[in-house]
């Protein structure tokens, strides 16, 4: 079974506290468990992360370097600063979904640039912790039609 990490970046761990009129009132469990029943229908192994530290978030990126099929990765307010992890996910080369639970292009100015954009295959905004699951979805579409050009 291939594995798909799905990662989130600072104060996630503070979904359905923090700001829920942007973010909703879903905790970060309620969204490990979509992504966990996602994976069991999509036939995939989901690892689940959450971290506020840079540091530990650049290591998890290396680790999946040749061992994982994807990260799924809401970098948080890293998006808008890190080039670290921008970086870091060039040097896993592992396919890249960004998502963000909020539009981060309706909202303030410096939140419109993503350097995890420019090294993402696709970036999904706005579409609420629903987001993770599109995410996972496209991640098992890609390994059917990846599968299905091999046969
Ligand atoms: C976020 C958007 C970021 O701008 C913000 O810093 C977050 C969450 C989102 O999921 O909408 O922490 O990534």
């Amino acid at each position: 079974m291939k594995t798909l990490l799905v990662l989130n970046g600072p104060n996630l761990n503070m979904l359905g506290l923090r700001q829920p009129e942007v973010y909703g009132r879903e905790t970060l469990a309620d969204v490990q468990a979509l992504c966990h029943s996602a994976g069991q229908h999509l036939d995939l192994n989901i690892e689940f992360h959450q971290t506020n530290h840079e540091g530990q978030m650049i290591d998890w990126i290396h680790q999946a370097r040749g061992r994982v099929a994807g990260i799924v990765i809401n970098p948080g307010a890293w998006t808008h600063t890190s080039v670290a992890i921008h970086d870091a996910l060039i040097a896993a080369e592992v396919p890249v979904i960004e998502v963000h639970i909020s539009n981060v292009h309706k909202r303030e100015a410096f939140r419109h640039h993503s350097y995890v954009s420019l090294v993402a295959q696709a970036v999904l905004a706005g579409f609420g912790t629903h987001g993770y699951v599109l995410a996972i979805n496209h991640f098992a579409h890609l390994q059917r039609t990846a599968q299905g050009a091999a046969q």
